[in-house]
């Protein structure tokens, strides 16, 4: 059983795999703001399997972040299972985590994410090769949506599938692949995979707010939460989430120079100490940090034109 799972413990909060942004920073940032547990970004098995570096680069685990698991994703049950074989290996995680969600056309045009929810057998069989690879060493747990599109749902088939396969957790996001990120998360077929199941149910979608928080974990039943999107740019989210959970008083929110300051810390631990080094390519992960803020319209402009650390240090000693 995993641990954060034994009975009396506190609910989970968990950072959803976003890649692109869950790096090891952002990540080490939502662990000291209460995430209690972490995803890499997916990794590609023929990538890890091929030994590429930009594959393996993602899966750092500092010491600091545990507990975390790693995300493969691929739809081949050989190349899974190899991949899984190595990443235990290799890095060791707490858990690893196989992807049956992602939306990419890049990812489904393989067959792989969330395309494997259109072939069921398919999916359990890459999910029982992982678990007689490595699961008497490392738990497996699984990410999926609730079906490929509306008039195919199957969320409880697929749970049902992986529970049998052996696997020992399931987010999932209550969407289906059409929907992309549209519409909104649906939290009945998530309570209703619940119900069909004795393996602990991580409930993901559309989390933003304490509120929010507690009302789907009563009335889906979920044994934990993850938060994407809203975290982005508000690590400070997962210290409201928990008092919230553990019924203590909500924080006040971080001020504007506290926000502006942790984006500069992050973007410096993004660069690590290569101070004249370009910050271009962090734009997308920076400007989530002014989201919210008094002329964040205003804020976001003068970010785009930042080229290096010291343009942005210059920006927040003087929003
Ligand atoms: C930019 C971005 C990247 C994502 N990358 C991944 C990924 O690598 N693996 C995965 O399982 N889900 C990925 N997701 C989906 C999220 O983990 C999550 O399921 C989804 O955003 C819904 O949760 P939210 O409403 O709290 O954002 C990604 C989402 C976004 C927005």
């Amino acid at each position: 059983m995993l641990p954060w799972f034994a009975p009396g413990s506190p609910v989970p909060l968990y950072l959803a795999p976003m890649a692109g942004f869950t790096d090891d920073a952002f990540r080490a940032l939502c662990k000291q703001h209460g995430a209690g547990v972490l995803v890499t970004e997916f990794a590609q098995c023929e990538g890890l399997v091929r030994g590429g570096e930009s594959a393996w680069r993602v899966l750092r685990i500092p010491g600091n972040q545990r507990p975390a698991g790693v995300q493969i994703f691929g739809a081949k049950p050989d190349f899974m299972a190899l991949a899984a074989t190595l990443v235990q290996e290799r890095i060791r995680p707490d858990f690893i985590d196989l992807n049956f969600g992602c939306p990419a056309c890049a990812v489904t045009d393989q067959n792989a994410g969330s395309s494997l929810l259109r072939f069921p057998a398919l999916l359990q069989e890459i999910a029982v090769r992982v678990v007689q690879a490595i699961g008497s060493t490392t738990p497996v747990t699984a990410k999926i949506r609730i079906g490929w599109d509306r008039q195919s749902i199957n969320a409880q088939e697929i749970v049902r599938r992986l529970e049998d396969a052996g696997v020992e957790a399931i987010a999932i996001h209550g969407r289906t692949r059409a929907q992309g990120y549209s519409g909104e998360a649906d939290w009945g077929e998530i309570a209703r995979a619940v119900a069909s199941t004795r393996i602990p149910i991580i409930g993901n979608g559309d989390i933003d707010a304490p509120g929010t928080a507690i009302e789907r974990l009563r009335e889906s039943g979920v044994r934990a939460l993850m938060v994407g999107r809203a975290a982005l740019g508000n690590p400070w989210l997962f210290s409201a989430l928990r008092a919230a959970l553990d019924g203590r008083p909500i924080p006040p929110p971080p001020s504007q120079t506290e926000r502006l300051s942790t984006m500069l810390d992050y973007a410096a631990a993004l660069l690590a100490g290569a101070s004249n080094a370009s910050i271009r390519h962090l734009l997308p992960k920076l400007q989530a940090f002014t989201h919210g803020l008094p002329g964040s319209r205003v804020l976001r402009n003068r970010l785009s034109s930042c080229q290096n650390l010291a343009d942005l240090r210059a920006l927040v000693s003087c929003p």
